[in-house]
């Protein structure tokens, strides 16, 4: 090969997100619980570069404690470009190089924007064109946060999180992100949740079988009114994060003292969103909160999804 011939390769580029309503149903049979969310795709991202291979590899890189990353088949990157190559018939390989700024098993979908971000580079570096919805449908078999992950922006998802409604979203919303240095595991607190309920079944009620999300959730996303906005979040898995990691109470509560309109712990967590009116006050609290010793990002969403950037 000469230097003008040189390996073809594809850059996508796929968001983390934030869950701005997460209503959790009943356990169903197939292990998963139904749901009705609002995810908010956020201005952190994933990169993944997919470059022609005989087999299949991958190495993992960023800006976040990648301890505990596999970069074998146990990898959602990996597996999505193992399911196109299978799905389609395509006999070679790709090597993807995944450069993380989503803090790993951080409840921001990370691993999902990961897949997604695989699955869109090598369909185009192996010229295999699905569209958009057989696209999704093999994202949804990856993990339920996959499908959003490939769409982006502002969105209802309801079944398992995977069956997405786009929603209609005015302006940006500005978050101060709080990370921890260790994830835990969303099989775990969807477990710890269903323990909670069973403690607290007379207390509780029975678990709502058909979830729905808040219509005021809706409306003040299509307001673009981020105050509107805190006064409708809400996490069921909330509960069982902070169960887990009671640590986190003490930061959401800071955070809100600190002038956040609202704290929320992120999908299942160990990541806090806390939502502002605009970047400086944001930038404030990101300030207010490193001085205290917590690690804050700030970041802002509606952003788009999976998108081939080079
Ligand atoms: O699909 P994904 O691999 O992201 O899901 C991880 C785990 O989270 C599932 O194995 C299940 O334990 C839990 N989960 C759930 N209900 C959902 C989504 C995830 O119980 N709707």
């Amino acid at each position: 090969m000469t230097f003008a011939e040189e390996i073809p390769s594809v850059r996508v580029r796929a968001p983390g997100k934030i869950n701005v309503y997460l209503e959790v149903g009943a356990l169903q049979g197939d292990g998963y619980h139904e749901l009705a969310t609002a995810f908010q795709a956020v201005s952190l991202y994933e990169d993944v570069v997919a470059t022609a291979a005989e087999g299949f590899s991958m190495t993992v890189s960023g800006t976040v404690d990648l301890d505990g990353v596999p970069t074998d088949e146990r990898n959602l990157a990996l597996r999505a470009a193992m399911l196109l190559a299978e799905e389609t018939g395509y006999e070679g390989g790709v090597h993807l190089d995944v450069y993380k700024q989503v803090p790993v098993a951080g409840g921001m979908g990370g691993g999902s924007a990961d897949a997604a971000a695989a699955l869109l580079a090598c369909d185009a570096l192996w010229d295999t064109r699905l569209t958009g919805q057989e696209l999704h449908r093999l994202a949804a078999r990856l993990g339920a946060d996959v499908p959003f992950a490939l769409k982006g922006g502002t969105a209802v998802g309801t079944g398992r999180g995977d069956v997405l409604n786009p929603a209609l979203a005015r302006g940006r919303f500005d978050w101060v992100l709080v990370t921890s240095d260790e994830g835990v595991s969303t099989p775990k607190v969807y477990g710890e949740l269903d323990a909670h309920r069973e403690r607290h079944k007379v207390d509780i009620g029975p678990v709502v079988q058909r979830p729905s999300v808040d219509p005021e959730v809706l409306h003040a996303l299509r307001a673009g009114d981020a105050a509107m906005l805190a006064a409708a979040l809400r996490n069921d898995l909330q509960v069982a994060t902070l169960r887990l990691r009671p640590d986190l109470a003490a930061v959401l509560e800071h955070g809100e003292a600190a002038g956040a309109l609202a704290g929320i712990v992120s999908g299942s967590g160990p990541t806090l969103a806390f939502l502002c009116g605009s970047a400086e006050h944001a930038l404030e609290l990101l300030t207010d909160l490193e001085t205290a010793g917590f690690p804050a990002l700030h970041v802002h969403g509606p952003v788009p999804g999976a998108r081939v950037v080079g």
